[in-house]
C-alpha cells in the first residue's frame, strides 16, 4: 500500500509547481502528482512522495526541484494541430506582414512552448513553401520550451509513425521526412530553420528580442488567471503593433488582458491592441542557445 500524501508535502510540491512553473495544481490532480513523480521517486531510492517533498525543501535542492518540474510537464503536441491557425499563419498573417515590410528585413517567429518541436517544424514547412510569398524577406523561427527532454527532442526532429500521422499531410511527410526505422526523421532544410532553447515564460521575456507572432498554443491552460495576465503582457510588449499571437482552443485573452484583442471572424487568433507599450528594441536582437 502507498503511503498517502500529507497536506504539508502536497503544499511543498504545489507552490514549488507553482512559483518554478506556473503550473497550479489542485488536490483533484493528486494522482498526476502520483503518476508524473513515480519514478523519481524511485530513481532517489526515497521511501515515497512525502520524502522527497522534505528533500525539496532542503537548500541545495535545485537539480532535483528541475526534474519535478519537468516531470510535471504535460507535453502531448502534433504537426499542424487545430489546422485553422496554420492556415491563418499560411494565408493571411505571412501575406499581411510581408507587404507592410521591405524585402531584405527579418520577421520573427516564436513558438512559446515548443514541446517536442511539432508546432516550430510545422511553422518551418510552411515558410519553406512561400519563398516566392517572402520575396527575399526572411523569417527566423524560435522554439522556447521548460522542458530539457522535449528540447533535445525537438532539435533531434526524429518522429514515429504515429507522430507523423498525426496531422501532417503526407506530400509533407514525403517532402520534408526521411524514413529511419521505425521513425522519420526531418529533412535538415527544415530543422535548420528553426533554433530551439530552454526558456521559461515566467522569466524576462525580453531576452528574447521582438517577435511579429508568437504561437503559445496550449500551455496557458495550466496557469492562474494572473499568471496568464502576466506573460501574455509581457508577450505583448515584445510585439510591433500588427503583431500577431496564436492561442490553443481552450484559451482565451478575454478577461485576462486588453493587450490584445481577438481578430474578427477568427478563432484563436489575436492582434496588439493599441494600449500594448510599444516595442523598444531594436529590430534584431540575438537569439543565443
Ligand atoms: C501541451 S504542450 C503544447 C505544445 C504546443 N504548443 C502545442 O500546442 O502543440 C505544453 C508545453 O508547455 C511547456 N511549459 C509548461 N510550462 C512552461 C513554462 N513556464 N515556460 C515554458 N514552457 C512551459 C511544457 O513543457 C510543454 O512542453
Amino acid at each position: 500500500m502507498t503511503t498517502p500524501l500529507t497536506t504539508v508535502a502536497f503544499d511543498t510540491l504545489a507552490n514549488l509547481l507553482k512559483t518554478k512553473s506556473g503550473l497550479v495544481i489542485g488536490m483533484d490532480k493528486l494522482y498526476l502528482l502520483e503518476t508524473r513523480l513515480g519514478s523519481i521517486v524511485k530513481r532517489e531510492k526515497l521511501p515515497d512522495m512525502n520524502v522527497l517533498a522534505e528533500r525539496l525543501r532542503r537548500p541545495g535542492s535545485d537539480a532535483l526541484a528541475r526534474d519535478v518540474v519537468e516531470a510535471m510537464t504535460t507535453n502531448e503536441s502534433f504537426f499542424f494541430r487545430d489546422d485553422k491557425p496554420f492556415a491563418h499563419f499560411r494565408t493571411q498573417a505571412l501575406p499581411r506582414m510581408v507587404a507592410s515590410r521591405p524585402p531584405g528585413s527579418t520577421l520573427r517567429v516564436w513558438s512559446a512552448a515548443s514541446s517536442s518541436g511539432q508546432e516550430a517544424y510545422s511553422l518551418a514547412m510552411i515558410v519553406a513553401e512561400s519563398t516566392a510569398l517572402l520575396g527575399g524577406r526572411k523569417v527566423e523561427i524560435v522554439g522556447t520550451d521548460i522542458a530539457r527532454d522535449q528540447l533535445t527532442r525537438a532539435r533531434e526532429g526524429l518522429y514515429s509513425q504515429f507522430e507523423v500521422q498525426r496531422g501532417l499531410p503526407v506530400q509533407m511527410l514525403m517532402r520534408y521526412f526521411r524514413k529511419e526505422d521505425p521513425n522519420w526523421r526531418i529533412a535538415e532544410t527544415i530543422r535548420a530553420m528553426v533554433q530551439f532553447r530552454e526558456f521559461n515564460l515566467l522569466s524576462d521575456l525580453r531576452a528574447l528580442g521582438r517577435f511579429d507572432i508568437v504561437f503559445c498554443r496550449n500551455v496557458l491552460i495550466y496557469f492562474d488567471q494572473p499568471t496568464k495576465s502576466r506573460v501574455l503582457e509581457a508577450i505583448s510588449s515584445l510585439m510591433p503593433p500588427d503583431g500577431l499571437l496564436y492561442l490553443g482552443g481552450a484559451e482565451t485573452v478575454l478577461g485576462i488582458t486588453t493587450r490584445f484583442a481577438p481578430m474578427p471572424n477568427e478563432r484563436g487568433v489575436y492582434g496588439v491592441t493599441a494600449g500594448a507599450p510599444k516595442v523598444a528594441m531594436p529590430m534584431r536582437m540575438a537569439v543565443v542557445g
